[in-house]
């Protein structure tokens, strides 16, 4: 078993960046497959905080080669600016490869984001801005811009003079401002230049490290419930990060795919809207949050809050293989009197064991709740299964009865000592 796939496997930020960053120190490559920028993947070393939007987070060990594969949309001007801030905190001698079939994200993309945003009024999906869903969909029109263009100063001229005559006309209809080719073309041929020097067919070098017994670790980003598929859908993200999608997004075999470690908090959160069936509000909110600090990385809006929802973990273990659990942010628990996990939903009198299709259904279901006993103890400095309260060690065994996935890690604090691996991956049977 050489390649693990990581997911998040609730609404994103369930700290997938800590775990890469983890099993990084065991792994010879890591791959970022989907999405763009906005991610936000914080990571601790040693006291120092990185917040991480595009950049694989093996970006810190000069030994990893890092991979940003042609599922990703690449935001040139921003992640010149991640880089150039990682360098500048000392972070050096790092291997990164940039596929030449990822799309690119441009500035009108970011306009066109923020203004289907304004028009869908109060059904806005509170995307991230970052012109993410308008890349994607340039991209399925075929109207889209890759890395391959703009590295080639000819291509990069012809695609803006094929492309910006329709993107003028939607911007117009929105009455946004329209863009000459010049405009673009000065200023991001210049990030071209920049890029040039990682630009490869990464199917081709990922492929040869697979082949070559390298152990791959592939860094999800977003959850599950954000998928465009398989999601909360239309409140959702514009790509798919199951692990399914992860050959495709790469360029390698299905057969290629060892392990899937879901990535899921003790509890839940969600940014943005949509519907949440475990939500909580009030005191009991604002104590997790405050203990999680649950803020957004990139957009610093405060997280909905809530119970773990076995449902939507049995979700992403169907649609997206889920072998192993990691349990996230464990010790934000300590000092509930009760602990309730969600295990089924009640759609209109009856019990149900699955996510249902429409948002609302969603909005209609009520978490059925399983009951445990909290714990007081600080679990901050523990290092094995052994060393939990008895309440806690109990929670983990019942999250593994209810998801029916053995939980292979979980997580006490932010840093990477905080970190409790209790199944080797990379050795672990897929079964
Ligand atoms: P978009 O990906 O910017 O189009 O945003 C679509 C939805 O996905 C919004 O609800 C965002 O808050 C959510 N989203 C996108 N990326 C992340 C992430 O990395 N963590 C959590 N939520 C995200």
């Amino acid at each position: 078993m050489k390649t693990v796939v990581i997911v998040g496997s609730q609404w994103g930020d369930e700290g997938k960046g800590k775990i890469t960053d983890y099993l990084a120190q065991d792994a010879d490559v890591v791959v970022r497959s989907q999405g763009g920028n906005n991610a936000g993947h914080t990571i601790t070393i040693d006291g120092e905080k990185f917040a991480l939007r595009s950049i694989p987070s093996g970006i810190f060990n000069p030994n990893i080669q890092n991979i940003m594969a042609n599922g990703m949309v690449i935001d040139p001007k921003q992640m010149l600016e991640e880089l150039d801030g990682l360098v500048a905190r000392g972070v050096k001698n790092f291997k990164l490869a940039i596929s030449n079939r990822a799309h690119i994200v441009l500035p009108y993309h970011r306009d066109l984001d923020g203004a289907y945003e304004s028009e869908r009024g109060n059904r806005k999906i509170g995307t991230t801005k970052r012109g993410i869903g308008p890349t994607y969909a340039d991209k399925a029109n075929r109207i889209g811009i890759r890395i391959a263009d703009l590295i080639d100063p000819v291509l990069f001229k012809e695609a803006l003079e094929n492309t910006l005559p329709v993107k003028n006309m939607e911007l117009k209809m929105l009455g946004l401002k329209t863009y000459t080719v010049d405009d673009i073309y000065n200023e991001y041929i210049e990030y071209g230049k920049r890029i040039k020097k990682y630009v490869c067919d990464t199917s081709v070098l990922l492929n040869d490290e697979i082949e070559a017994g390298k152990k791959v670790l592939f860094e999800g980003a977003q959850g599950v419930m954000l998928c465009i598929d398989h999601g909360t859908y239309p409140y959702v993200t514009s790509s798919s990060p199951t692990a399914s999608s992860v050959p495709l997004n790469t360029g390698i075999a299905p057969r290629y795919i060892d392990t899937v470690l879901g990535i899921c908090k003790a509890y839940n959160t969600r940014v943005g809207e949509g519907p949440f069936p475990t939500e909580i509000e009030g005191d009991l909110a604002t104590y997790i949050r405050e203990r999680g600090h649950e803020y957004g990385t990139v957009t610093k809006r405060p997280r909905r809050v809530g119970y773990l929802d076995a449902v939507a973990l049995n979700h992403a273990r169907r649609v997206s293989g889920v072998n192993y659990l990691s349990l996230m942010l464990f010790d934000v628990l300590s000092g509930l009197k009760t602990l309730k996990i969600c295990y089924a939903y009640e759609l209109d009198g009856k019990q149900i064991n699955y996510v249902p299709a429409t948002i609302s259904e969603l909005e209609r279901v009520k978490p059925v709740y399983v009951e445990l006993p909290g714990f007081d103890e600080d679990i901050t400095k523990v290092t094995s299964f052994d060393e939990l309260p008895e309440n806690a060690k109990a929670y983990i065994r019942k999250v593994e009865e209810l998801t029916k996935t053995k939980v292979a890690m979980f997580s006490v604090g932010p840093d990477r000592k905080q970190t409790i691996q209790l199944v080797d991956l990379f050795n672990a049977s897929s079964k």
